[in-house]
């Protein structure tokens, strides 16, 4: 017979045996995940004989866009090229045909305005299109208080149309072109992208260091996580970043942090325009 305290003490072990299972089990899956993501990589699923000829970019005229044109282009794809300014959109297409012998198209869109998309459309039309990077978007000039914020009825129809109503057109007209493709067989891969600090203009950060990556560091890194990944930080160190401040700060400490941040950033950008 046992006693109360010998089935208690049973009773603890197996759920103690249980629980460093459990945990040792879920460790050794993050790490072998890890390693699929972030050392073994993708191989050669970014090329364009596997997923198509043409890979279309938005905001590909500078910072991380531009990156990722230079980057498919490398990997074989012809690049159609979207972005706001067409002397921008020559120089960078006519870089990329002579360094990388592949073709380029270019469109110039505002994507701050909704009617752009007939133009894209047209395009578009016709391409073997393999790969859609969604990249482009605007941030504030310098963080400022909401009701502070220079314009901010024309700020915010801007910011939406850009970082948002952009993602939508696109995101769904290639979904239903992916839906298409899938019924014939051919796998579509869409992936959200989040990447912490890179050194473009939109984050004014100039100085490269192993958590702020050049655009050409993250996008090379960013690229061999598709397919593996469908919603990643696309670089090891923001992916560690993006643990730690999901899952391990507690949510006040990394407001408190994000907000410390911002306030010396605005005092900073407020100091410079005074000194002009
Ligand atoms: N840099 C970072 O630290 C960071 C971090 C997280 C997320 N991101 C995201 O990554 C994406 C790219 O950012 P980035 O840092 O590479 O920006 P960036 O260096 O400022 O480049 C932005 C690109 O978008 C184009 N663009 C801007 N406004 C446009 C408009 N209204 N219509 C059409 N094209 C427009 C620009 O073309 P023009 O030169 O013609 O204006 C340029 O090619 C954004 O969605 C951003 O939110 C960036």
């Amino acid at each position: 017979m046992f006693t109360d305290m010998e089935l208690l003490t049973e009773g603890l072990f197996w759920i103690g045996a249980a629980t460093v299972t459990w945990v040792s089990v879920s460790l050794l899956w993050s790490l072998l995940t890890g390693i699929r993501v972030w050392i073994v990589g993708n191989g050669n699923l970014m090329r364009a004989s596997t997923l198509g000829k043409w890979a279309v970019v938005t905001g590909a005229t500078d910072g991380i866009g531009k990156a990722y044109a230079e980057e498919l282009a490398q990997r074989g794809f012809a690049i159609v090229l979207i972005s706001r300014t067409q002397e921008k959109l020559d120089e960078v297409s006519k870089a990329i045909e002579s360094k990388y012998n592949v073709e380029t198209k270019t469109i110039s869109a505002d994507f701050g305005s909704v009617d752009i998309y007939p133009k894209i459309e047209s395009g578009l039309a016709g391409l073997e299109i393999g790969v859609l990077v969604n990249n482009v978007g605007v941030s504030y000039s310098y963080p400022e208080f909401f009701l502070n914020i220079p314009n901010i009825d024309s700020f915010i129809n801007n910011m939406i149309n850009i970082n948002i109503t952009s993602v939508c057109q696109a995101f769904v007209d290639f979904f239903s072109q992916g839906l298409d493709a899938e019924y014939k067989s051919k796998g579509i891969i869409v992936q959200s992208v989040l990447p912490f600090y890179v050194t473009t203009k939109l984050s004014k950060i100039k100085r490269p260091s192993l958590d702020i990556p050049t655009p050409e560091r993250y996008v090379k890194a960013q690229l061999s996580t598709v397919g593996l990944e469908s919603r990643s930080n696309g670089y090891l160190p923001h992916a560690i970043m993006g643990w730690v401040t999901t899952a391990v700060l507690p949510a006040n400490l990394l407001n408190k942090y994000i907000m410390n941040m911002g306030l010396s950033q605005r005092s900073r950008f407020l100091k410079k325009q005074k000194q002009g």
